[in-house]
């Protein structure tokens, strides 16, 4: 009995088994209860030696145990350790640390550069009325510009805005009549268009504003040009070709000289050595009339820039639509921290 059951305690895996051997043997059906039992069954000189030999049988078994349940623990704790064991060794996995979205750079950077020249920073709201997107802005109902604009309207009288413009005359008329104003106005814009690698139904702008009693195109000229250095370098010309904008008299579109090849002619600037950036123009006295100002005291000017264009030239960009689909490997390239 005793060789059989240290046999049985010396198998056991786990604690269950072991709890299965105490039971087994110790239990109070077990063979050493069953010994105990029988003692009524001897002679009295004979039960004390006997009752001791079943004792030491007992205790035997019950250490014999009580060794293996450490064991036991040992190595399961043994076990855990290896399992849990950190390789410092092993180099470290780096965090992924987000960036900005190209979109985001070309506005921040033009948003800096001109904060530093004094100017607010206005954004408004995406759905506008027909009356600030348009009637505002010298666009009448039934203005032939409506058509270079072509609308995403949400019900008769309110649409997507088609341009920042709309921020602008609202700042205009709530600002008035006090002068100077100076903001720039970033946000998205909507059209209806065809989505292609140079057109897409939404895109971003950011226009500026200035109104002030001697504000002439030649300021306009000035600051453009500052902001053609800071956006593509310092050796940048820029020069203006005339243009129409309703809102805008004169107006003007405005190029750039080309960044790839200074000007020589390349095939980003088509051989011509300009690129066109930007439209722009003395703020038409209409548009000043009806927000409330004296076209004859004051005047001013406004360019509307697109955000995608600046970014698409600035970082050699062939499709617009990389811009909003979410691709990493277009992404990543643009992180300025690692
Ligand atoms: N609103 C014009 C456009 O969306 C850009 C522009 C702004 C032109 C301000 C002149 C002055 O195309």
């Amino acid at each position: 009995l005793q060789s059989e059951a240290l046999t049985k305690i010396a198998d056991c895996q786990n604690n269950q088994d072991l709890n299965a051997v105490r039971v087994e043997y110790l239990g109070k059906k077990g063979p050493i209860q069953n010994l105990m039992k029988g003692m009524k069954d001897l002679t009295p000189d004979q039960r004390p030696a006997f009752g001791q030999k079943v004792n030491q049988l007992k205790s035997q078994i019950a250490k014999a145990i009580e060794e293996k349940r450490e064991a036991l623990a040992k190595k399961e704790l043994q076990e855990k350790i290896e399992r849990e064991k950190i390789d410092i060794t092993l180099p470290g996995r780096k965090p992924v640390i987000a960036n900005l979205h190209p979109l985001n750079l070309v506005c921040q950077e033009l948003e800096d550069l001109f904060i530093g020249l004094g100017y607010q920073v206005i954004e408004g709201d995406d759905i506008v009325s027909d009356e600030y997107c348009f009637e505002r802005a010298n666009i009448p109902k039934d203005h032939p510009a409506r058509d270079m604009q072509d609308s995403l309207y949400i019900d008769p009288n309110w649409l997507l805005r088609t341009h920042t413009t709309a921020i602008q005359m609202e700042v205009l008329e709530q600002s008035a009549p006090h002068l100077p104003i100076k903001v720039v106005c970033p946000g998205k814009v909507y059209r209806r268009d065809d989505d292609d690698a140079t057109h897409s139904h939404q895109f971003m702008q950011m226009e500026g504003l200035v109104i002030g009693e001697h504000v002439t195109l030649s300021d306009l000229k000035g600051t453009l040009e500052f902001m053609a250095r800071k956006l593509f370098g310092q050796d940048r010309q820029i020069r203006f070709r005339p243009s129409f904008f309703p809102f805008t008299e004169p107006s003007v579109e405005v190029d750039v000289s080309c960044h790839i090849c200074n000007g020589k002619g390349c095939p980003t600037c088509k051989g011509t050595g300009w690129i066109e950036i930007l439209g722009a123009g003395e703020v038409h006295p209409n548009v000043l009339k009806m927000a409330g100002y004296d076209p004859d005291k004051c005047s001013g000017f406004a360019f509307g820039v697109g955000i995608e264009r600046v970014a698409m030239l600035k970082y050699g960009i062939d499709d617009i639509r990389h811009f909003y689909t979410n691709d990493m490997r277009f992404l990543e390239p643009f992180k300025r921290f690692d």
